[in-house]
């Protein structure tokens, strides 16, 4: 390693002796008694919490800044004394990129206390900080009217600083695109302090930070969200669907069979994402047998009647009647698909951060893109593997593309997966306790589920979600030295074409790669 070795106590010189006092914003590992908590309070996957066994490092300092110059100054005593600097917002990192390294000593850069929303209903806009998660994002707009949204993420807890960075896919993906096609504007620190709106850093930059992947251009401080118009009254629920005892897995079959071939085709309005697993059920005797499980999530951006008619129309065979049909604002909806209970008022969501529905456990997580229905072998292969693990421990969800998706040019955003992609698979194992063995077995499980996928998915590259990482795909080399030629790996599976001009669009605004994790896009010279 040919790096600097960073000077630690003039690093926390530099920061304390800053006019804008940040000093209080510092918590060391070694000093700080509210270290531990500081840094645990954003980590959403615990396989990379606190603990001995994790192999990744842990920050040695982190700072909370308050101002955007404490930010600027942040980035300026990091680089002057060569210390790698990594930025967190929401810390869902599914590798946990924002808080543990595998490679280098780092500083944390924790946007918690950047978390201000202010909407503008007439020009149906919002500046919102990217500490801010999505459920204080939406909570801020619904305050503001019931007839504006932000189509964004079903996670209420997600930052919105690396899910923009990312991509960002939600309940209205079909009729609106990503979170990262609805961006107008950004304010962006980059590697020499700067601050950059979109006139400053021009047109390259401001597309790679639309979904080129986050702690790779400068640190997003605020993003400029382009609210979207929905109806006062929507439909949105959840039906689920069991496999019959009788006959395996066949009735499953049949279903995401038909899904598969519908789903992207259905109107812009309409968006089902299905979310299948396994539970435990009882069997004959006092004897449990696992059963396939598929919750249908189904939004739709109007009256139920009507609904129903483009149901039966186009699936029939899921069989939804007028009851399973429940109308609600769209900011209820938020409430629905994130998992809160059915009398909660939208203010829970200023909660979430804290008091979360949805539980977090150990976790991995890849995804694929498909363009032709997968065949029904495929889809048995799927189930029999499901079976294999424990009920609960594997969910694959189904997001269907088509509609403006299909619409918007593969070269608009950095996100390439547009016309032609009928759905994408997202795919998890989840475990908990700290036994190695435990941890390797699950990995395992869902490394030979990606390699049974690999005949039926997209290929050339094979494709994968930025948002969803999976460090399996490749890595920069630790020292930071990771050429073009290299990162081509994964990068072309995240950013197909769009690779190359974000690795030209990085070493324009940050050549000496001073902003870097284990997949970040490298700077491609002239
Ligand atoms: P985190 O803070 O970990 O950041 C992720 C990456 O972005 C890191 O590399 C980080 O350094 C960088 N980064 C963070 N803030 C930045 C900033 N201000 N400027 C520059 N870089 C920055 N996705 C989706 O599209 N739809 C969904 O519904 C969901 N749901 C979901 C549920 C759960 C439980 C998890 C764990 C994840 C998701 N995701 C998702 C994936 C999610 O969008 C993805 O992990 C985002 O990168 C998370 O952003 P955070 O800010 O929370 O993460």
């Amino acid at each position: 390693n040919n790096q600097p070795q960073p000077q630690y106590h003039d690093l926390l010189h530099c920061l304390c002796s800053q006019e804008d006092a940040i000093s209080n914003l510092i918590y060391t590992a070694q000093n700080s008694t509210a270290y531990a908590s500081v840094l645990q309070f954003s980590i959403r996957n615990p396989r990379f919490s606190n603990n001995a066994s994790s192999s990744r490092t842990k920050p040695i300092a982190i700072v909370t800044p308050t101002t955007i110059p404490q930010i600027q100054s942040t980035v300026l005593c990091s680089r002057k004394h060569g210390l790698h600097l990594r930025v967190r917002s929401g810390g869902h990192d599914f590798e946990g990129a924002s808080y543990a390294s595998l490679s280098s000593r780092f500083l944390l850069l924790d946007l918690v206390n950047l978390r201000n929303v202010t909407v503008d209903v007439p020009s149906k806009s919002a500046w919102a900080q990217s500490g801010a998660v999505l459920a204080e994002v939406y909570h801020s707009i619904a305050s503001a009217s019931r007839t504006l949204a932000f189509p964004a993420g079903l996670c209420p807890t997600v930052g919105l600083g690396g899910h923009i960075s990312g991509g960002g896919y939600g309940t209205t993906l079909r009729k609106f695109g990503m979170a990262a096609d609805n961006i107008r504007d950004a304010l962006l620190v980059d590697a020499d302090g700067r601050v950059l709106d979109r006139a400053a850093m021009g047109e390259d930059v401001f597309w790679a930070i639309r979904g080129g992947g986050g702690n790779t251009y400068g640190i997003v401080v605020s993003w400029k969200l382009k609210l979207v118009r929905v109806p006062l009254r929507l439909s949105a629920f959840t039906v689920s669907r069991t496999s019959a005892s009788s006959d395996g897995d066949a009735e499953m079959t049949m279903l995401v069979d038909r899904y598969q071939r519908v789903a992207d085709k259905l109107p812009d309005d309409l968006m089902i994402l299905v979310m299948i697993g396994a539970a435990a059920a009882r069997g004959q005797g006092n004897s449990t047998k696992q059963v396939l499980q598929a919750a249908f999530q189904v939004m739709y951006l109007g009256r139920k009647g009507k609904l129903l008619r483009v149901m039966n129309e186009n699936f029939p065979e899921l069989g939804l009647k007028e009851e399973d049909c429940k109308e609600m604002s769209w900011i209820e909806s938020v409430l629905h698909f994130a998992n809160y209970p059915s009398n909660s008022t939208y203010d829970v969501l200023l909660k979430s951060r804290t008091d979360s529905p949805i539980s977090f456990a150990k976790l991995k997580a890849k995804s694929d893109y498909v363009g032709t229905p997968l065949p029904e072998s495929a889809l048995q292969g799927i189930w029999s593997r499901v079976h294999q693990v424990e009920p609960g421990a594997a969910l694959l969800h189904l997001i269907p593309h088509g509609g403006m998706m299909s619409r918007i040019s593969d070269s608009s955003t950095p996100y390439s997966y547009r016309a032609g992609t009928v759905y994408k698979i997202q795919y998890y194992v989840a475990w908990s306790g700290e036994q190695k063995e435990v941890e390797e077995r699950h990995l395992g499980w869902i490394r030979k589920l990606h390699e049974f996928l690999t005949p039926f998915v997209s290929k050339n590259p094979r494709g994968a979600y930025a948002n969803s990482r999976d460090l399996d795909l490749g890595m920069n080399d630790p020292t930071g030295e990771t050429s073009y030629e290299q990162a081509r790996g994964w990068g072309e599976q995240y950013f197909k074409h769009n690779f190359e001009r974000l690795a030209r669009v990085k070493a324009a605004i940050d050549p000496s790669n001073f902003f870097r994790n284990e997949q970040s896009v490298p700077p491609l010279s002239m």
